[in-house]
C-alpha cells in the first residue's frame, strides 16, 4: 500500500495532481461496484447539489451525477475495507507530509450516459475545511470513447484523466479548477475530500 501512497505524493508534488493506478485492489473495486448499483437499484442515489446548506440548490445543466453519502455508522464490511485504506492514507500522509487531516467524507458518484460535472472548484466559498479532493474510480472496461474524463485545468496546462478502475486521483480542493467530460457510458466513482478543521 505505501508504494502506491508514495507514488501519490511524488507526483502530487510535482505535477499537483497525485496519482496512481492500484489505489484498491481489483477485488474491493468490484465489490464497491456491486454496492453502487444494488444501491443505484434500491433508489437511495440522490441528485447532487451544489454548494451547502443556504445556496444548496440542484441545477442539472451544471452536474447531473447521482451520488450516495458512504456512513460509517451503517455497517458495510465493503466500506469498512475502504475506509481501512483511507485511513492508512490520511495517517502516510499526516505522517510524511505533516498534512494536518483531521476528517473527511466520501460519497459514491453515478454519472448515467449524457452526465458529466462543468468546471469548478470543490471548495465552498463559505467553508475551507476541504483541503485534498480524492477520487477512486470504479470503471473496469473504460476506453477511449466512452467519454467522461476528468479535466483539471493547472495555471499552465491541462490534464486528462481517464476514469479506469481502480486509478486514484489527489489534488488541492482550494485551487485547481476541473470538470467531467459528458460521458457516453456508465461512469462510475467514490469521490470524497481530506479536512482540515
Ligand atoms: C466532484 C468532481 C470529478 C470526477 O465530484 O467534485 O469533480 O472525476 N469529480 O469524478
Ligand atoms: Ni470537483
Amino acid at each position: 500500500m505505501n508504494l502506491q501512497f508514495e507514488e501519490v505524493i511524488a507526483t502530487f508534488l510535482a505535477n499537483e495532481i497525485g496519482i496512481t493506478t492500484n489505489f484498491i485492489s481489483p477485488q474491493l473495486a468490484q465489490n464497491l461496484i456491486d454496492n453502487l448499483i444494488k444501491f443505484h437499484s434500491e433508489n437511495k442515489l440522490f441528485d447532487a447539489g451544489i454548494g451547502v446548506k443556504t445556496d444548496f440548490h440542484l441545477d442539472n445543466l451544471y452536474r447531473k451525477d447521482k451520488i450516495l453519502w458512504l456512513n460509517k455508522s451503517v455497517f458495510n464490511i465493503f466500506e469498512m475495507a475502504f475506509f481501512e485504506v483511507i485511513d492508512a492514507f490520511v495517517l502516510y500522509l499526516n505522517k510524511t507530509c505533516f498534512a494536518g487531516i483531521t476528517n473527511y467524507e466520501f460519497h459514491y458518484a453515478l454519472y448515467e450516459k449524457g452526465s458529466f460535472y462543468k468546471k469548478h472548484i470543490d471548495q465552498f466559498s463559505t467553508n475551507s475545511h476541504r483541503a485534498y479532493s480524492v477520487i477512486i474510480y470504479l470503471n473496469p472496461f473504460w476506453k477511449i470513447g466512452d467519454g467522461g474524463e476528468l479535466i483539471i485545468f493547472k495555471e499552465n496546462s491541462t490534464e486528462t484523466i481517464s476514469p479506469i478502475l481502480g486509478k486514484m486521483v489527489f489534488f488541492d480542493s482550494a485551487n485547481l479548477p476541473h470538470e467531467v467530460l459528458e460521458t457516453n457510458e456508465k461512469r462510475m466513482s467514490i469521490t470524497g475530500w481530506l479536512k482540515r478543521n
